[in-house]
């Protein structure tokens, strides 16, 4: 445990900073994972010379540069862990069925709300590829995070052989550049196929920039997040998609009791929320 951590004092203001980084970014650490925190916050406390919780809540809250020092400790709290066909059924439920079906002649929109360092639309775009999609429809996929740092990887687009592993080998060999130590570059063809932007969940305001999506990809975030919190990101998400389109969680995610105006949907194994089309 953090030596920081040793007096009630410190414990409070550590509670204090936890509450903070709870409303302005929607991830949570209970009591039980303060220390989790604290170990999170031990090197950047160290760096800027820091020797309390609560001066590093001061300067979060009312330094005037404090812009900097959030995107410092975004990358810190965060857990950008992911890779390529990460919980694929529903990656190929979209390509194969749920697109070709949807609003014939129109652009179809898709938005990976949480998208680390880009495995997920871009594991989407090799899809629709694959399915030969872009061929015969318009379709825009957007990609968006809180955290700046996994969006600058998402932009490289090279991975290691870890992140890749899933993939079938010819998918590798046609859309990515084999580079040395076991490093592989996806081809700016498939990447320039994603926009890529920063946009923190929590906050309200920056929904109202999204189009009307078909599909949503919300995947493995909320579980970072407080239940009391999940209602009204829900109720953002779904504002977010045309009628008739689909909002994907994780796999260890359950809307069921947070949605109930959401049609259940299934396909290829995999499930979905379906906002009614009259919705
Ligand atoms: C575990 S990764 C999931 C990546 C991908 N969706 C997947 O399932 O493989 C969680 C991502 O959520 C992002 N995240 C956390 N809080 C967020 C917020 N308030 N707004 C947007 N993204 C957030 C993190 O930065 C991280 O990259």
């Amino acid at each position: 445990m953090s030596s920081l951590l040793n007096t009630p004092a410190a414990r409070q203001s550590l509670q204090l900073l936890r509450d903070l980084i709870e409303e302005r970014t929607g991830n949570f650490f209970s009591d039980p994972n303060l220390p989790l925190l604290a170990l999170k916050l031990e090197n950047r406390l160290a760096e800027l010379g820091l020797l309390t919780y609560l001066d590093y809540y001061y300067l979060l809250r009312y330094d005037p540069h404090s812009d900097e020092e959030w995107r410092q400790l975004e990358t810190a709290i965060t857990v950008n862990e992911t890779y390529f066909w990460r919980e694929s059924e529903a990656i190929q439920a979209v390509a194969q069925k749920l697109a070709p079906e949807r609003r014939p002649g129109q652009t179809l929109r898709i938005w990976h709300a949480a998208c680390a360092s880009g495995e997920e639309p871009y594991s989407m775009v090799l899809a629709l590829l694959e399915a030969g999609l872009f061929a015969w429809r318009d379709i825009e996929v957007m990609a968006t995070d809180l955290d700046r740092r996994v969006l600058e990887a998402a932009r490289q687009a090279i991975y290691r052989q870890r992140s890749v592993r899933l993939l079938p080998r010819n998918w590798l060999e046609r859309h990515f550049e084999e580079l040395p130590q076991e490093r592989w570059a996806l081809r700016p063809a498939v990447a320039g196929r994603v926009s890529l932007r920063r946009l923190n969940l929590v906050e309200e305001a920056e929904f109202a920039r999204m189009p009307k999506c078909d599909f949503i990809f919300c995947r493995n975030v909320m579980l970072y997040f407080k239940e009391e919190r999940i209602p009204r990101l829900i109720e953002r998400l779904v504002s977010a998609l045309a009628p008739g389109g689909c909002l994907f969680v994780g796999t260890s995610e359950s809307l069921l009791r947070f949605a109930p105006a959401l049609e259940f949907g299934e396909c290829g194994g995999s499930v979905f929320y379906r906002k009614p089309d009259h919705g």
